[in-house]
């Protein structure tokens, strides 16, 4: 469903930028932001936390239906809370970042959450990330972009934002994680990473951040002024 609402769907691999970009552009366009990775990683982080098997589907979406999740703006950024509490940095875990591609790949948490994600797009003007944005969550979105860069500089990106969080990391270890959880995304039954037939590829390789922005506004306004 869609009726006047702006919406913008960006996808695209892990550490692409999505987010970094899609904070930017719910500032310039007065947009909400909805991480939908950051849903799928509350599932994850709770579900390690209360020992639930994360291989089975049913516990999974008994314990999803008792969690609320919330998002708030702040200046630099968005913080996720679980039933109120502030579960931002705890779903950047390691742990959770190694789980979360197996707890997003059944299809009862995936009705659930795309059920959430559609209440949120009915309710504001959006953007919004993830896998399966421009493919499923909304189909009829206003622009839909496909951020990619090279392996390499996905997992110089996130090495070096580690290192600013003070947080040790194997660089080439880091990499292989990337590569592994791509696959997985991508080749999964339910709703894989995949570019929608009408979503625009940006290749934000060797580009600074201000670039991709440009470049996605560039597209924006096209779309969205006409
Ligand atoms: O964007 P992210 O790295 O925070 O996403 C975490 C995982 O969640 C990702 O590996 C796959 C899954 N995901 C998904 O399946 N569909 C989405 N719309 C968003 C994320």
């Amino acid at each position: 469903m869609k009726d006047n609402r702006i919406q913008i769907a960006i996808d695209g691999p892990a550490s692409s930028g999505k987010s970094t970009i899609a904070k930017l552009l719910a500032d310039k366009y007065h947009l909400v932001y909805v991480d939908t990775g950051a849903m799928y990683r509350t599932l994850t982080y709770l579900a390690l936390k209360n020992n639930i098997n994360i291989d089975n589907e049913r516990d999974l979406t008994a314990l999803l239906k008792e969690i609320k999740i919330t998002f708030k703006r702040k200046q630099d950024g968005q913080d996720v809370f679980a039933n109120g509490e502030n579960i931002t940095d705890k779903i950047r875990q390691h742990n959770v970042t190694n789980n979360v591609s197996i707890v997003s790949s059944f299809p009862k948490v995936r009705e659930e959450l795309v059920r959430r994600q559609q209440a949120l797009a009915e309710k504001s003007d959006v953007v919004m990330d993830g896998r399966d944005i421009g493919t499923v969550v909304l189909p009829n979105a206003d622009v839909k972009i496909f951020l990619i860069a090279s392996v390499e500089e996905r997992a110089e990106r996130r090495y070096l934002e580690n290192q600013q969080k003070g947080i040790e990391t194997d660089f080439a270890r880091l990499k292989e994680e990337i590569v592994a959880r791509d696959e997985y995304d991508s080749n999964r039954k339910e709703s894989p990473l995949k570019q929608a037939e009408d979503a625009i590829c940006v290749d934000t390789t060797g580009l600074s951040i201000s670039e991709v922005v440009n470049k996605c506004m560039e597209l924006i306004n096209k779309k969205i002024k006409n």
